[in-house]
């Protein structure tokens, strides 16, 4: 779920972006994501059912709004006090949907290599087959300042992709093809397959996740994350909190959720979707814990269970 634009700093602030190629339109978050994360980083996440969800929400990616139609965010270190309660009772969540591993085919049609070496940063934008100008936009913008400490692919659902866009996507090499159709309803797929890619094929440091229409202020997330005494935690989920908010019950809604999909009127917190950073050591058992809970139509909430051992140490 995207973050509303509020005016707040922008890390493109002092740039000259050319983005006049960019849509506006936005994307969303997979809802089982930021839910996840966090509560992978305060315990291991189980299946939705058992138990209490406490979230540890470690830092903020902070606040985004929209320069010439890229979506801005400041990072901002803000720590969290773990454990957040959960603010309904798990019970009320005994959803009927079945679990992400019955959705997730699993695999990917298109695997480039990532360096041999670790990578301080991978960085994976959520794409979508269509999206050439984005993509392309990115290249040619803040991609620009990445070393080579920092690896950035686009990762998009590769089945069913129009011939005309199948052709054109032979010339992007650092496309990866997920082994499912893309669409909005399978922006959660998309999230498990992150996971999935990052922890089969790369070393790395820090997982950057963000949209196709965000600006990255790739210099200032590099200094955060490595300078400023920073230390985190190798289970760390670092974004936007996103604590509180309701489900949306409006049909018109992107992010719509029935009662009967999600009966709780609140959502467990979670980081918002359009980016967030997540640290090495929580791929593995976030991707295990996600792949467990039921199926949620957002990408970035992850409701869970508190049973399973996820304990991970605060973060000053
Ligand atoms: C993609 O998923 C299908 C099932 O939906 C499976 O049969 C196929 O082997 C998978 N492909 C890859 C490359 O993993
Ligand atoms: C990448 O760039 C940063 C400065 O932006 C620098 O401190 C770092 O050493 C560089 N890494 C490599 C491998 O060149
Ligand atoms: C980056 O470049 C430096 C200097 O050319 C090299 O020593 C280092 O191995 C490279 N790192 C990666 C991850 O490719
Ligand atoms: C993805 O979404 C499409 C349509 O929204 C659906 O037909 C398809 O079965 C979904 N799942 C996979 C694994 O592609
Ligand atoms: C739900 O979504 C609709 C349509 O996008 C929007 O107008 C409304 O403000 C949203 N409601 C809440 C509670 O966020
Ligand atoms: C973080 O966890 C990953 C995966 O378990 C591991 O490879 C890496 O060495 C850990 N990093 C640190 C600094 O402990
Ligand atoms: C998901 O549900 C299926 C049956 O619907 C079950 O066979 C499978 O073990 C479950 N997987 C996980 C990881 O819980």
């Amino acid at each position: 779920m995207r973050w509303q634009p509020d005016g707040g700093n922008a890390l493109a602030r002092n740039r000259e972006v050319q983005v006049n190629m960019m849509r506006i339109s936005c994307v969303r978050f997979v809802k089982c994501f930021s839910l996840r994360m966090a509560l992978l980083n305060s315990l291991k996440i189980l299946a939705l059912i058992t138990g209490v969800i406490i979230i540890f929400g470690y830092h903020y990616l902070s606040v985004s709004h929209k320069i010439n139609n890229w979506t801005t965010r400041e990072i901002q270190a803000v720590s969290l006090k773990p454990p957040l309660k959960l603010k309904f009772n798990i019970e009320d969540f005994l959803s009927n949907e079945p679990n992400v591993s019955s959705k997730y085919p699993g695999g990917f049609l298109r695997s480039p290599e990532c360096p041999a070496e670790e990578l301080e940063i991978l960085i994976l934008v959520f794409s979508a087959p269509g999206n050439f100008e984005r993509r392309k936009a990115i290249r040619e913008n803040w991609a620009q300042d990445l070393n080579n400490s920092t690896s950035l692919f686009f990762i998009l659902g590769g089945v069913e992709v129009k011939e005309r866009d199948r052709e054109k996507l032979e010339f992007e090499q650092d496309v990866i093809l997920a082994n499912f159709t893309d669409s909005y309803r399978n922006l959660t797929l998309k999230t498990v397959a992150l996971l999935d890619w990052a922890g089969q094929n790369c070393e790395f440091t820090f997982l950057l996740k963000c949209d196709d229409d965000m600006y990255i202020n790739y210099p200032k997330l590099r200094h955060k994350l490595f300078e400023e005494n920073a230390v985190f935690d190798n289970k760390t989920i670092i974004g936007r909190l996103a604590a509180g908010w309701k489900p949306n019950r409006s049909k018109k809604s992107k992010y719509y959720l029935s009662k009967t999909e999600f009966p709780p009127q609140v959502l467990p917190d979670f980081m918002s979707g359009p980016s967030y950073v997540i640290t090495a050591g929580l791929i593995e058992p976030l991707l295990s814990a996600v792949l467990e809970e039921h199926w949620l139509n957002l990408e970035d909430v992850l409701p869970c269970h508190p049973d399973k051992d996820l304990q991970t140490n605060r973060t000053s």
